[in-house]
């Protein structure tokens, strides 16, 4: 039976993503973000894509590790700023997972906690975010604290932006030099802060690890890439149109008949809701491609169901592939309409669309 509603998922594109990470950061290692299902794409897959080109993955939740790990003895796997109690502790040496430490208490809790085998942890300064990481003051004690703890294999020095993609790079800088500086105090350690923004905008950001998201799945955030080093879209998000119909002057269509139809017009109704993962607040006008070719919602998403004007599509037909976002169509432009996004659209894709990995 053909599928209504699906998701493509392009491995070449993937690769190709990754060979532009690879280009832009020639000396960094990279740690590819996995977490939240490799961004919506399938962990598994992703990083069944990757293992050859990247030197690690990094996941947000245990769960998210636990899964990765199982299907990836070797890799090694960083579990980002999460709650690090004894056990989850206990459990992320047994799995030999790298944890990040974020917080000076949590420091103190793994020095005391008796662990099966040594552990690699990430120390996380916050540079300005305010979301997690240590003052440098605590930064320092934690390193001094870990640094004299012996099940304690080895210490990165990290950090996370809260403006990489900003056209002007003078806060980044400022925040980079503070992690820099710090991390330059206490010895000399791997060093990891640009994220996909850092990395395509910020060279001088790079340093040992580069931590790439978004970019591998094939959105540039700083939309300064073109070329042979424009980023390919992995996740192609389809349906099929359902039934086609004329609706006459004045007429509303969906639910509240929100759109109305200013002179006759014809209406695509497509196999795609807001329980597909499709945004339930877009906008009349948010574009969709029927066979290739532009057209714009018309009427509220509903929870199965999208309405679109195809009017200058006359041969539009029941079984028409219509495209939601991905190839031509990026979700970031979606995610405009929408006031939001590629990352949240992607993660918010459902589990009853079909995957399609190619
Ligand atoms: C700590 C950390 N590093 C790197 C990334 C990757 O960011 P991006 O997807 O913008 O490349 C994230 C994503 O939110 C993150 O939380």
């Amino acid at each position: 039976m053909h599928s209504t509603t699906w998701i493509e998922l392009s491995s070449e594109a993937l690769r190709h993503n990754a060979s532009i990470v690879r280009q832009l950061a020639p000396k960094a290692a990279i740690l590819a973000m996995l977490k939240a299902n490799g961004y919506g794409h399938g962990a598994s897959w992703v990083a069944e894509q990757l293992k050859t080109t990247v030197n690690g993955f990094a996941v947000a939740r245990p769960c998210e590790a636990r899964l990765l790990r199982a299907a990836n003895p070797q890799a090694r796997i960083l579990l980002l700023g999460t709650l690090l109690d004894s056990d989850i502790l206990f459990e992320c040496a047994t799995l030999e997972l790298d944890v990040v430490v974020h917080d000076l208490a949590t420091a103190k809790r793994l020095a005391q906690t008796p662990l099966p085998r040594p552990i690699a942890v990430w120390l996380k300064l916050n540079i300005g975010m305010n979301r997690l990481g240590m003052s440098a003051t605590e930064f320092s004690e934690a390193h001094n604290l870990l640094s004299a703890t012996d099940h304690i294999s080895t210490i990165q020095h990290m950090s996370h932006f809260s403006d990489a993609e900003d056209i002007d790079p003078s806060l980044s800088q400022q925040q980079s030099q503070k992690l820099l500086t710090l991390s330059n105090s206490l010895g000399e350690y791997p060093i990891s802060m640009a994220n996909s923004a850092a990395i395509i905008a910020h060279p001088d950001t790079h340093h040992d690890w580069v931590r790439p998201g978004i970019m591998l799945y094939g959105d540039d955030p700083t939309q300064r890439l073109s070329g042979d080093r424009a980023l390919k879209p992995v996740m192609n998000f389809k349906a099929r149109v359902i039934a086609v119909r004329n609706v006459a002057e004045a007429e509303g269509v969906g639910y509240n008949r929100r759109w109305r139809a200013k002179t006759a017009a014809r209406i695509a109704t497509v196999a795609a809701g807001y329980a597909d993962g499709y945004p339930r607040n877009a906008p009349d006008g948010t574009p969709v491609l029927v066979n290739g070719q532009r057209a714009s919602l018309a009427g509220r998403v509903s929870m199965d169901l999208m309405t679109i004007d195809v009017s200058h599509l006359p041969t539009t037909a029941i079984g028409d592939e219509v495209s939601l976002w991905g190839d031509g169509l990026p979700a970031a432009e979606i995610g405009k309409h929408c006031g939001t996004i590629s990352y949240e659209l992607f993660t918010r894709i459902t589990e009853r669309v079909d995957r399609f990995y190619r």
